[in-house]
């Protein structure tokens, strides 16, 4: 299968205000087939934003390159999406039109957009929120609302970065099952960053495990796991090895059992 989207020899160099050279991202190299779910876990710091906004045509790769059906990525491409670590609503629209920003943007708003930025709200509980400010929601709902952003324009690329940091653990599943429900009624290719690695290998065809700076891909783990998922599949072997493994690589050897409180 030929590769969505292509990422090849991708470093990214920034240079700080103190004169220091940060390596964020070094070589990095990966194939994304259309449709397939990919996670991106690693320490804080490896570069796994960076990588996300080099896909999403926010920034440029120093070398190599990053493509999308054999384009060059320059600038964002309609047929993404995003989802920031942070909400970044526009803080004067109401809820409904921070939803339709995208098709705003992309002069396709028609008489069918309202009902469903209107279905959007409803799937991540902000039924009722449609008028409101973003500044009368929580992080959690304002994160919920950008996701619902992200979607609207029903995007063939999600690219989605912590999106569910902000949530609490009960909301948190939710959305990771609502998430995986969406992408099986309508598949879209997938690059997510979480720190949760059971939420990595719940949602992920290959999880990215990310070395420390300079950000380097450690190893790509295949989760053979069959779909559909949930959360009480954990138990399931081939879950469980998906596991150990990323935490072998994240924490070390020796700290597995260290870092299963972290996980
Ligand atoms: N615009 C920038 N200017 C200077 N340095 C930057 C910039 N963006 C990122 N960096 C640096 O690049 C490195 C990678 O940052 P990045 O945000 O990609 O990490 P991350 O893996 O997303 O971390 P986290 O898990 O904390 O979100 C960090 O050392 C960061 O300080
Ligand atoms: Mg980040």
């Amino acid at each position: 299968m030929t590769a969505m989207i292509s990422i090849k020899g991708v470093t990214r160099v920034f240079d700080s205000r103190d004169g220091d050279r940060i390596v964020a991202l070094q070589d990095v190299s990966l194939d994304i087939a259309a449709n397939q779910f990919i996670t991106l876990v690693g320490p804080s710091g490896c570069g796994k934003s960076t990588l996300l906004r080099i896909v999403a045509g926010l920034i440029l790769p120093t070398s190599g390159e990053a493509s999308i059906g054999g384009v060059p990525i320059r600038e964002p491409r309609p047929e993404t999406g995003i989802v920031f670590q942070a909400p970044t609503l526009l803080p004067w629209a109401s809820v409904m039109d921070n939803v339709l920003f995208p098709l705003r943007m992309m002069h396709r708003i028609d008489s069918t957009s309202a009902d469903k930025a209107a279905a959007l709200l409803k799937l991540v509980g902000l039924s009722g929120f449609e008028g409101k400010s973003p500044r009368e929601l929580s992080g959690g709902m304002q994160q919920r609302v950008a996701i619902c952003r992200a979607l609207v324009h029903e995007p063939d690329i999600l690219l989605m970065d912590e999106p569910f940091g902000a949530l609490d653990a009960l909301t948190r599943e939710e959305m990771t099952m609502e998430l995986l429900r969406i992408w099986g009624e309508r598949p879209k290719t997938v690059l997510f960053v979480t720190h949760s690695i059971s939420e990595a290998v719940v949602l992920a065809d290959r999880v990215v495990v990310m070395s420390p700076r300079p950000g380097r891909i450690a190893e790509i783990i295949d989760v053979r796991t069959p779909r559909p998922r949930s959360f009480d599949t954990e138990g399931n072997s081939t879950f469980h090895e998906a596991t150990q493994r990323i935490r072998q690589l994240i924490f070390g050897q020796r700290n597995v059992s260290a870092g299963r409180a972290a996980a």
